[in-house]
């Protein structure tokens, strides 16, 4: 059996609905506190340069409750100026850098980590000398793998959108992309890179994800929020949490890289 997966519950939805009508509810912060309290291990946040849900506030909100709480926050930040120093100010324990356009609905491709080593490896170092684990979030392509090493990163996130919208939709390219997170996985891992995975993931998506043994850590937001509509999040919690657990026991353990 492999070593227990890490569930880092991303609240950027939470926020989504309270700024729907202005005002303070629902509160990203208790929201947290539910999320940990259901065994979450951490807490993660995307403030992104619109301020569409996150806010600066809710950021020294949660850098507060997790630092009291002991548990990381994941900060997810753009490669920009102004992102790295509010992530210098707070010192989250990791900052995941993702890419960012202002008029995508979310965060729709990884990180071209290839093409932006000059912008991003000044960034990874100064998070870094901050004492800040820096994640990087790339598409499951070799590429990106290699140049997530090269600019210095300790973890890569990999994304699980296109695998997640094609079992969704029945499109049998979901088989092709699991392969390819199963592959980037592997090849992460054996670079010495710490792998973690998300987007899209929900009660279906997540056994396989789960399973691949390099993976020490999911990332999953919109499909909880939304299911805690109907559930409550702490049950929507739990039971993603289950099955993240079943899937891992059954997986075999992880051969030599
Ligand atoms: N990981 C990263 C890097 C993300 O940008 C997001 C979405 O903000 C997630 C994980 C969570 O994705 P979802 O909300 O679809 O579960």
């Amino acid at each position: 059996m492999s070593a227990r997966l890490r569930l880092g519950i991303n609240i950027d939805h939470v926020a989504t609905i309270r700024n729907a009508r202005g005002g303070s509810a629902p509160d990203p912060s208790r929201a947290a506190e539910l999320a940990l309290a259901a065994g979450a291990d951490g807490i993660t946040a995307h403030l992104r340069e619109d301020r569409r849900h996150i806010s600066d506030a809710d950021i020294e909100a949660l850098a507060v409750l997790t630092r009291r709480r002991g548990l990381p926050l994941n900060f997810e930040m753009a490669v920009t100026e102004e992102m790295k120093a509010i992530a210098l100010r707070h010192r989250p324990h990791a900052a995941c850098l993702v890419p960012e356009r202002r008029e995508e609905v979310t965060t729709e491709g990884g990180l071209d980590v290839a093409k932006g080593h000059n912008t991003i490896a000044p960034v990874v170092a100064s998070l870094r000398d901050a004492g800040i684990r820096v994640s990087l979030f790339v598409e499951a392509n070799p590429i990106q793998i290699l140049a997530a090493r090269d600019v210095g990163a300790q973890v890569v996130e990999l994304h699980t959108g296109a695998y997640s919208d094609a079992v969704r939709e029945g499109r049998p390219e979901a088989a092709r992309y699991l392969q390819a997170l199963r592959d980037a996985a592997a090849q992460a891992a054996g670079l010495g890179l710490e792998v973690h995975a998300g987007h899209g993931l929900d009660y279906e998506t997540v056994g396989p994800i789960a399973a691949i043994p390099q993976v020490v850590e999911l990332n999953i937001g919109h499909f909880l929020i939304g299911e805690a509509i109907f559930t409550g999040l702490e049950a929507a919690i739990r039971r993603m949490r289950l099955l993240m657990d079943h899937a891992r026991a059954a997986a075999p353990a992880e051969s030599a890289a």
